[in-house]
């Protein structure tokens, strides 16, 4: 039978500081606890969230695995244990992991499945650079795994292991839920730790086996300082990632990608760009500086920025561009199309070749609703033009510069609708001042 997992995800996460529960914390743009449960799926048939009872949010970010209330946060122990109503009757392996160790890789845990054929029970461990307040897992004469001591409880020397507990075991369900049962809380925090498992298995004879996993994978997150090393541990994979695609990116440690962003080849990613969920950028796109994407597509030979932003619902057709201080926002803009300088162009259509000017605006809320904007191909829209929506200009109509344009203008029509100059001879400025 396919092995089931329990993911703990009780805590309060104290130490974040924080109102919202801990893995529900983004990283490369998604909760960090959607990150495990992607590599989860990959390896366990069955996933149960262990939440606590005030944790709605939680619940529909796991939605739709199953959840197991742990009403008093006594543990990592007895937080396993709460899905035993579940999980008890499983025949097959179960897996223990903590929703705040997120970077695993569905190859480790592989990996950890794979070794539970030769020993009773196993455990991920690594060997961080620095071992901080880790559990540390000391092994016997056979280097197997003999008990995990706390850092509350471990003595100097203890404290001096490097080999550390990730926090992930996998054993058969029904010796698991009864070594779980057995545990006791007599220790310096006064809660049910999972890793006294373990002397439960040796107590039944069971050989206990630590598998190693790069520091990277298995980092656990605390603190708001360790979630920003997995962010920057997750960003170098996206750039390499990036990189090994095709991209060119000239200053790769300024750019900061989504865990979804997907790009082409020949893509060219300037310093300073920020991706938000949901872009897409196709082939031989270029991307300047300065430039914010989120839920976009920007399609083949587009360039965009320097200092440009793309709201969610925008589609940048082949070739176009867009250019600095342009907001663009559920809009389409044509193959071809410029929108070059300082515009909002929001909930707009704009057809290919056309040209949107300098300072031009789409109105496109009056306070209560969303309205649209129609720009037809090959459309000249001047600069500093406000389009009051709902509003269409047709294919090849030229707007004049500066025109409040409130009504549909029809193919191949000129519009203006701006104040007429007038001027006055001789009546030119004739206050106080120094000339
Ligand atoms: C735990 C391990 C430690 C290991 C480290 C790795 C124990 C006792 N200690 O320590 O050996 O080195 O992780 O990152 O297991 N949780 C609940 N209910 C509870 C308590 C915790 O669901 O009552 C959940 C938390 O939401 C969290 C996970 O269990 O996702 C781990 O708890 P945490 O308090 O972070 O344990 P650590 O001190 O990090
Ligand atoms: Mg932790």
């Amino acid at each position: 039978m396919s092995p089931a997992a329990i993911i703990l995800a009780a805590g309060l996460g104290t130490r974040m500081r924080s109102a919202q529960p801990k893995v529900l914390h983004p990283l490369a743009g998604q909760p960090m606890i959607q990150h495990l449960l992607s590599a989860c799926e990959a390896v366990f048939g069955r996933i149960v969230v262990v939440v606590g009872p005030d944790m709605p949010a939680l619940e529909d970010a796991v939605a739709p695995r199953e959840v197991v209330v742990q009403r008093e946060r006594l543990g990592t122990g007895h937080a396993a244990l709460q899905a035993a109503p579940s999980l008890g009757g499983h025949q097959g392996d179960v897996a223990v992991l903590y929703g705040d160790n997120p970077l695993i890789s569905a190859a480790t845990l592989q990996a950890l499945v794979a070794a539970r054929q030769s020993a009773g029970l196993v455990l991920l461990a690594m060997r961080p650079a620095d071992p901080g307040r880790y559990g540390r897992v000391v092994l016997d004469k056979k280097s197997e795994v003999a008990r995990i001591v706390e850092w509350a409880d471990a003595t100097a020397e203890e404290r001096a292991i490097g080999l550390c507990n990730a926090g992930v075991i996998c054993a058969p369900a029904q010796d698991l839920f009864c070594w779980l049962g057995a545990i006791g809380n007599n220790n310096a925090k006064g809660e049910y730790y999972l890793t006294d498992v373990i002397q439960e298995a040796r107590a039944g004879g069971k050989r206990v086996v630590a598998v190693e996993a790069p520091e990277a994978e298995l980092r656990g997150i605390n603190s708001r300082a360790e979630l920003a090393q997995a962010e920057a541990e997750l960003q170098r994979g996206l750039r390499a990632a990036a990189m090994a695609g095709g991209a060119t990116m000239l200053s790769p440690e300024t750019v900061h990608f989504c865990h979804d962003t997907k790009l082409g080849a020949d893509v060219l990613l300037e310093p300073n760009i920020f991706f938000g969920p949901g872009v897409t950028v196709e082939d031989g796109v270029t991307i300047r500086a300065f430039s914010h994407l989120e839920g976009c597509v920007v399609k083949q030979g587009a360039v965009i920025g320097p200092y440009a932003r793309l709201r969610p619902g925008t589609i940048i057709e082949p070739h176009a561009h867009v250019g600095n201080f342009v907001e663009l926002k559920a809009t389409t803009l044509g193959a071809g199309a410029k929108a070059n300088h300082l515009s909002y162009l929001g909930d707009a259509m704009i057809g290919a070749g056309a040209n949107i000017g300098a300072g031009t605006i789409t109105c496109n809320y009056d306070g209560v609703a969303k309205h649209r904007t129609e720009i037809g191909e090959g459309a000249f829209i001047g600069s500093d033009t406000a389009l009051v929506a709902p509003v269409r200009v047709g294919a090849r109509a030229l707007v004049a510069a500066g025109s409040v344009i409130t009504d549909d203008v029809p193919d191949d029509a000129l519009a203006i609708a701006r104040g007429r100059q007038a001027v006055k001879p001789g009546r030119g400025f004739k206050g106080k001042g120094k000339r």
